[in-house]
């Protein structure tokens, strides 16, 4: 199974890249093909002329045409998502997540655009064409702790969100059943089975 993580923040002290560092972690752990990309791994020029011709812009499009499943995290700004993920997502082609799980993250500084994965992000993963969209998950700025070397770091209770996320995501069959009969599974067992399902 192949996973692309995307990013949509390129703040060197962004909260939404925490949430992906935690996920890459946690992910890192079973085997399966991962990969990461940031806006910031591309030349602006390339972004924002969508240079086709770019080694990078292509590699890109390859992780994208090859992952079975895709996690986007971004910042909401001016209540949507970043121009930066817009600028990844429009190098996607059309049609270009059929057949593909995608999970999508937002970390915002209130909860007054709690929705905004909702009508803003979801429309366009839905316009190519994903098929199979999880529940998103919206954290505000004030679920993070700072460390006395003064970063941030996730809290317990926003670990476990992310979690559940990730229950939801690796288990096909748990996604299907009504939530109030779906029974808590450990992470690594239903990532397992994801696992041996997609390559059988
Ligand atoms: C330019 C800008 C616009 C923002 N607009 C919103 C907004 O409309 N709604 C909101 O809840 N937070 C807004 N925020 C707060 C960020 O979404 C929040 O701090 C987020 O965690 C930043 O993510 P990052 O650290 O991964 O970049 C904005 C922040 C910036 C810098």
């Amino acid at each position: 199974m192949s996973v692309l993580i995307i990013g949509g923040s390129t703040s060197t002290t962004s909260k939404s890249e925490i949430i992906l560092d935690y996920i890459e972690t946690r992910l890192n752990r079973l085997n399966i093909n991962l990969s990461r990309v940031n806006p910031s791994d591309f030349k602006p020029s390339d972004l924002v002329n969508y240079n086709f011709a770019s080694e990078d812009i292509q590699r890109y499009q390859q992780k994208v045409a090859s992952a079975d499943v895709i996690i986007i995290a971004t910042p909401v700004y001016q209540a949507a998502y970043s121009g930066a993920l817009k600028l990844l997502l429009d190098l996607i082609p059309q049609k270009g997540l059929e057949g593909k799980t995608v999970l999508p993250l937002a970390t915002g500084g209130s909860l007054g655009h709690l929705l905004a994965l909702d009508y803003a992000l979801k429309p366009v993963l839905s316009a190519l064409a994903a098929s199979r969209l999880l529940s998103s998950v919206f954290v505000t700025d004030d679920a993070f702790e700072r460390t006395d070397a003064g970063t941030y770091r996730l809290a317990d209770t926003l670990a476990q969100r992310v979690d559940t996320a990730l229950d939801e995501l690796f288990s096909p069959v748990q996604a299907l059943a009504r939530p109030e009969t779906t029974s808590a599974r450990p992470f690594t067992d239903s990532a397992a089975e994801f696992s041996a399902l997609a390559s059988a």
